[in-house]
């Protein structure tokens, strides 16, 4: 069946893909904020597509989801529309990059569509509303909060549980003018003010488009933030009595000592998460013209790539730590490949741009299938079964 919604998608895509790709995107996102406010609509959109197989029913980091699909970072960087997503059927919605304070992100044009190749370029530099400008939104949007009162939120913990209906990430990166050797301070700032709200956190230390951003990979730099951000979120937790799972997020074009090296500093500390992977910096596959453009590169040519990250990172890092695939997803034998490399739980962006709003339900349909004829009860079953 094919909802009214996902049809009239479909008939509109014309004229979303006649405007710029931001222009577009930020259309989408006004729309949806908006007529997500009226009631009835998120339940609306429930009813047209969430339709869960209970072959898909899993835990991510303890908690019960509907799915392993999750939304990737950057497509509501600011956390406007993410009840809208989980109506959409997303098991996860991971929000951000969020940065301390607001910041324009670079010069536009600065997302590239490329059909031909299934993609996308961007370099967009974490344009985002700022930390606390998120806060007062997840709050419920009533009320105001003080940067000031920074502290007095940190201790008193009277904010409400997260208002979303899944599990919901907030990915965290350090703005633009914070020197390199202060980035621990920007991801521990964004992390309390936010710690209230969050099922987990994503450290970002992979996006290509903020300057030497990548270089917190390095073994004694990523070292440093660790130490860091991971003894801030116990203090938090220890102040809220919960435990907040850290992710870190990883770039896919570092070769194997690089990514080793990363392994071997995230096993030295409590992480609970790796997300491989962010977008690519290489260019070897693509036919369009616009392959000059700056930027990472999302979608299909990234999926092989991310899926050899992922099954390296399963070899050595097993179960003990959760590792979340994205990259290139278009449909479910995309996504059943990065389950079987060792991926607990997937992500998707850029096919959700070429696809619209039916790709979730379509990915959950056929991966059911898939493991069905595999004869595999349930999907956490067939985490790493490749290996
Ligand atoms: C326009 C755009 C903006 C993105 N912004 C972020 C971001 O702010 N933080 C982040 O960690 N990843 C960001 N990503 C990367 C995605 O989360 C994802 O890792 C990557 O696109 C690969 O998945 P895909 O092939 O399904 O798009 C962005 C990707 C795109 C296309």
């Amino acid at each position: 069946m094919n909802s009214s919604v996902n049809f009239i998608f479909r008939k509109l895509r014309p004229l979303f893909f006649s405007s710029d790709a931001e222009t577009a995107h930020e259309r989408m996102l006004s729309l949806v904020e908006i007529v997500s406010k009226f009631p009835g609509i998120n339940p609306f959109l429930r009813w047209q597509f969430r339709e869960e197989q209970p072959i898909l029913r899993t835990k991510l980091f303890g908690k019960n989801v509907q799915n392993p699909i999750g939304l990737a970072a950057g497509f509501d960087k600011d956390g406007r529309i993410h009840p809208a997503m989980f109506a959409l059927g997303f098991g996860f919605t991971e929000i951000g990059t969020v940065t301390p304070r607001s910041q324009s992100g670079n010069p536009k044009p600065r997302i590239f569509r490329l059909p031909e190749d299934q993609a996308l370029i961007n370099r967009l530099g974490f344009n985002n509303q700022g930390v606390w400008k998120m806060a007062e939104r997840l709050v419920s949007g009533t009320k105001k909060i003080n940067p000031d009162e920074a502290d007095l939120i940190d201790q008193s913990g009277d904010y409400p549980a997260n208002i979303a209906s899944g599990i919901l990430g907030i990915n965290i990166g350090k703005n633009k003018d914070t020197p390199l050797q202060k980035a621990n301070e920007d991801f521990v700032s964004a992390l309390s003010a936010l710690h209230p709200f969050a099922d987990y956190f994503t450290i970002n230390v992979s996006s290509p488009n903020t300057e030497d951003l990548r270089k917190l990979q390095q073994k004694e730099m990523l070292s440093g933030l660790l130490e860091s951000v991971c003894s801030c979120r116990e203090k938090l937790d220890q102040n809220h009595f919960r435990k907040t799972p850290l992710l870190v997020k990883l770039s896919p074009d570092m070769d194997e000592e690089g990514l080793g090296n990363c392994v071997r500093v995230i096993q030295q500390f409590p992480i609970q998460g790796v997300i491989a992977t962010n977008t690519t910096m290489d260019r070897s596959q693509l036919k369009s013209s616009l392959k000059i453009e700056q930027g990472g590169l999302s979608g299909k040519p990234l999926k092989a790539r991310s899926t050899e990250v992922i099954r390296t990172l399963f070899k050595e890092l097993g179960k003990e730590v959760t590792i979340i695939g994205v990259g290139g997803i278009f449909n479910g034998e995309d996504a059943y490949e990065k389950i079987r490399a060792g991926a607990a739980a997937v992500q998707i962006y850029t096919a959700l741009i070429y696809e619209g709003p039916g790709l979730v339900r379509r990915i959950k349909r056929e991966l059911s299938q898939l493991l069905e004829q595999d004869s595999i009860k349930n999907v956490a079953d067939a985490v790493g079964f490749d290996s």
